[in-house]
């Protein structure tokens, strides 16, 4: 296999798809490495969801390779085999028990992993304990585990979400417009914390707020109308001038 696979956590290539003859995806190609946070930016419409509905195998590719941990062909999987693999993905609006403690909503992440079906006789490891504490300190939440889930801000129910993530350890997780509606405390902290995240696997995070993106400090990706318009540094892509006509300068 290409060594741009094998040494990828993520790869696509070429990848098309269409829906009703329009083109979202339009021989999209980029690659994440192991360990990498990857930010992409880029208009509504540009294809951004899209590419995460087909690396989750919501959305089938009409053409294009699609290579995740370097050798597993994802085109070949379904959704359910792709979230086993270690894919974890965010949708953008949060969906936490909220009738829930923040540590039961934890605990409930933590045994569907393991695919504990009722979690009433199950006890909990130290193990299981120390790793709940440590996604709680990881998404900022170790001063509020006990409180209700409802009672949470927007922006930290986010965190929770992600949290919940993190219980299944998935190798990459992606990640859809997570600062949207965040204050901007929330949306500065949410930074720092997805670095904290990529520390111990790949982040893909999608994001328009142009101040979180430089906070973040990582490889951007903007893409419009469904493939790479411009990939480097913040700085190099925010002053490449299809980036401004295309995104930045509407
Ligand atoms: N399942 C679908 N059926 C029909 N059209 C779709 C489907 N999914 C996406 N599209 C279309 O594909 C295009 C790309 O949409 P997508 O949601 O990927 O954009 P995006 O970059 O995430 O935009 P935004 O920044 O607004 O979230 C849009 O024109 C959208 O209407
Ligand atoms: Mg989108």
């Amino acid at each position: 296999m290409d060594a741009k696979i094998t040494n990828s956590i993520l790869y696509l290539d070429n990848v098309s798809v269409s829906f009703d003859g329009f083109r979202a995806l339009n021989a999209l190609s980029f690659v994440v490495e192991p360990g990498e946070l990857r930010a992409i930016i880029g208009p509504n419409g540009a294809g951004k969801t899209t590419m995460m509905d087909i690396i989750t195998g919501k959305t089938r590719p009409d053409q294009g390779e699609v290579y995740f941990d370097g050798a597993v062909d994802l085109t070949r999987k379904d959704e359910a085999e792709i979230a086993q693999l270690g894919i974890g993905r965010k949708f953008q609006k949060p969906t936490v028990f909220e009738s829930h403690t923040v540590w039961d909503n934890l605990e409930l992440a933590l045994n569907r992993k393991r695919g504990v079906f009722s979690t009433l006789f199950y006890r909990l490891t130290a193990e299981d304990k120390a790793r709940i504490e440590e996604i709680l300190a990881t998404v900022r939440l170790t001063a509020r585990k006990d409180d209700y889930a409802a009672n949470l801000s927007h922006g930290q129910k986010q965190w929770l979400e992600i949290g919940m993530l993190l219980a299944q350890e998935p190798k990459l997780l992606l990640v859809d417009e997570p600062v949207a509606g965040m204050t901007d405390a929330e949306t500065s902290e949410t930074a720092l914390l997805l670095k904290d995240i990529a520390k111990t696997r790949s982040v893909v995070v999608v994001e328009h707020d142009m101040g979180f993106i430089r906070d973040l400090g990582v490889k951007v990706t903007c893409l419009a109308e469904g493939s790479v318009l411009a990939e480097g540094s913040i700085d190099f892509v925010s002053n490449d001038p299809k980036v401004i006509e295309n995104y930045l300068g509407r």
